[in-house]
């Protein structure tokens, strides 16, 4: 015998076909979707948790003690939900911000190394969050946490270079992305050049742009600032694949 869900209020009827009304919130058989089997006879996956600091994620029934990546405690880890299940008007109206993050997770991203300069001192940050914001004029966006010391070079010379990286440059995430220019020099040993705008391009990207920041187009978004800013220079290096948030996560797995 098949089991029919209300598709409002969750009724679960059992027979061959839906209930011409349902019992509990009297919708017709219309809203009524055959229910699928249950979860337990599927092999039950291990919960992921995502580090909201770093974004590494863990696989057990609870958050790690530490991030492995970047040190922060289990109270920084959120549950992604990863469950399959069917769009139903109630699970629309249960959904809130703890449901989000796993939604979230499916945005996808390119990875960045975001440099900057300061008083001649340079510095860079792996960053996801550089995206093209218009083409006429030619314009990016970049959102910095204010803690960085890249946003606090870029905030001072209101300059930036962003090169993209290939699939195969997974170390300079690791270089960048893990540990702050406050505690390490992270270009020595790097081949870069200076841009026009003085800010250091890594030799071996894929592509790379420079571009200067609008004063009056930084958006103060709490943890972070929102640089909006005009592409002043760029250019096409090498034409490989490039390196993405999710290919970068399965190199780690
Ligand atoms: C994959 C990945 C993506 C990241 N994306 C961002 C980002 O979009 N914005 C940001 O502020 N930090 C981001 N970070 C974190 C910074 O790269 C990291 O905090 C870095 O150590 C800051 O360095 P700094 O203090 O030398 O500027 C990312 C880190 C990783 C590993």
């Amino acid at each position: 015998m098949k089991k029919w869900r209300c598709n409002v209020c969750g009724h679960i009827h059992e027979g061959d076909q839906p209930p011409a009304e349902c019992p509990i919130c009297g919708v017709g058989p219309e809203d009524f979707a055959v229910e699928q089997e249950p979860a337990a006879k599927l092999p039950v996956a291990a919960k992921r948790w995502k580090c909201t600091v770093c974004d590494y994620v863990h696989e057990g029934d609870h958050p790690p003690d530490k991030c492995p990546l970047c040190g922060v405690g289990p109270e920084l880890f959120v549950l992604l939900l990863d469950e399959t299940r069917q769009l139903t008007r109630a699970a629309v109206a249960e959904a809130g911000q703890d449901t989000a993050h796993s939604a979230l997770d499916k945005i996808s991203y390119g990875l960045y190394i975001v440099s900057s300069i300061k008083d001649n001192n340079i510095n860079g940050q792996c960053c996801n969050t550089v995206f093209q914001v218009t083409s006429k004029p030619l314009r990016i966006s970049i959102c910095l946490n204010k803690n960085n010391l890249t946003h606090e070079y870029v905030m001072a010379s209101g300059v930036f270079a962003v090169s993209m990286l290939g699939s195969d440059q997974t170390a300079a995430v690791h270089r960048f992305g893990y540990k702050s220019g406050r505690d390490t020099d992270k270009f020595a040993g790097v081949d870069y050049i200076a841009g026009q705008n003085g800010c250091p391009i890594l030799t071996n990207c894929l592509a790379y742009v420079e571009a200067r920041v609008m004063p009056e187009k930084m958006v103060d978004v709490g943890s972070h600032t929102l640089f909006i800013a005009d592409v002043t220079a760029g250019r096409m290096v090498a034409n490989a694949e490039a390196l993405t948030y999710s290919l970068y996560r399965s190199s780690k797995r």
